[in-house]
C-alpha cells in the first residue's frame, strides 16, 4: 500500500504555520494532538491505524492499517458554535473538488458525510482550555477500505482512483485552513442543501442515550443547532445522534 508522504499531503500549504506528523501506528491521533502544545496556528497528527481510535459519544472508531484516513487537526479558534456541522461540510466539498463532482456526499447532522446513505466519514471535535484559550482539536475518519464492518459503514474504496487518499487530506487541509482564515458566509444554505433529511422524520437520541424525541426535521440555526417540530412545538436541539428510516 502506498503510504502518505509529507511532500503529497502538504502540497502548497505553508509549513511555517503548521506543526506536523505523520505516523504509522498511534492510539488515537486526537489523544496524540491533546498532549502536544499548539506552537504554530495548526498541528496536524495523521496516521496508518490506530489501536484505540474515539468516536463520538464514547464508541470506538475501528481503525485498521488498511488505507484509511485517521487526521487530527489542533487549532485555536474562539468560536466553536458551526465549527462541528462546517468541517463535515468542507470535507464534503473538498471531495467533489478532487474528484470532480462525480461523487454525491451527503450530511447527516451533526457531522457524518453518507455515500448511498452509508456512512463513510465520522468527525470528532474535542476542546481544551489552555491559558485562557481554546484549543480544537478536530478529529477526522473517512473509510476507504474496512476488512469488517456493520450495515451501515461504507466504503471508498472504489473511488480511490479519482479520490486519492493525499489529494484528499491535502485538499481537507487547504479548505480547513481557509475557513479558519476567512470564514465561509453561506455555510448554512450549502450544510442544508447537502443534508440527507431535511423535512423527514427523524429520532434524536440524547447524549446519555436515555431519552429520544421524533420529529420533522426542519434545519439548523445560525449556530448549527437541529431544529426539530415535534407533535407539540419547535424544539431546537445541540446535541445527541439522530436515526433516519432506511438509513441508520
Ligand atoms: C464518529 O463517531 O463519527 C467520529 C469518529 C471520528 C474518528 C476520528 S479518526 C481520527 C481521530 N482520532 C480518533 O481517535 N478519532 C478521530
Amino acid at each position: 500500500m502506498h503510504k502518505l508522504t509529507q511532500k503529497e499531503v502538504f502540497k502548497d500549504l505553508n509549513l511555517e504555520k503548521i506543526d506536523f506528523y505523520l505516523l504509522n501506528t498511534v492510539d488515537s491521533t486526537n489523544t496524540f494532538a491533546k498532549k502536544k502544545l499548539l506552537e504554530k496556528d495548526y498541528l496536524v497528527v495523521i496516521a496508518e491505524e490506530q489501536t484505540a481510535g474515539r468516536g463520538r459519544q464514547g464508541k470506538q472508531w475501528y481503525s485498521p492499517d488498511a488505507g484509511n484516513i485517521y487526521m487530527s487537526i489542533k487549532l485555536r479558534s474562539n468560536d466553536y458554535a458551526p465549527l462541528s456541522l462546517i468541517v463535515g461540510l468542507l470535507i464534503s466539498e473538498a471531495m467533489d473538488s478532487v474528484s470532480g463532482q462525480k461523487i454525491n456526499v451527503g450530511l447527516k447532522w451533526p457531522n457524518d458525510l453518507l455515500i448511498d446513505n452509508k456512512k463513510i466519514c465520522g468527525i470528532l471535535i474535542e476542546s481544551e482550555v489552555n491559558e485562557g484559550n481554546v484549543d480544537f482539536i478536530i478529529g477526522i475518519g473517512i473509510n476507504y477500505f474496512l476488512p469488517k464492518k456493520e450495515s451501515w459503514w461504507g466504503e471508498i474504496n472504489d473511488l480511490a482512483d479519482i479520490l486519492p487518499r493525499e489529494k484528499l487530506i491535502n485538499a481537507i487541509l487547504k479548505r480547513i485552513t481557509k475557513y479558519l482564515e476567512n470564514g465561509y458566509e453561506s455555510w448554512k444554505v450549502a450544510w442544508e442543501k447537502r443534508c440527507v433529511h431535511m423535512g423527514k422524520e427523524i429520532k434524536v437520541i440524547s447524549n446519555n442515550q436515555n431519552d429520544y424525541e421524533i420529529g420533522v426535521f426542519t434545519g439548523i440555526n445560525e449556530k448549527g443547532k437541529m431544529m426539530l417540530k415535534t407533535k407539540n412545538e419547535l424544539k431546537i436541539i445541540s446535541s445527541g445522534e439522530c436515526s433516519i428510516k432506511g438509513i441508520y
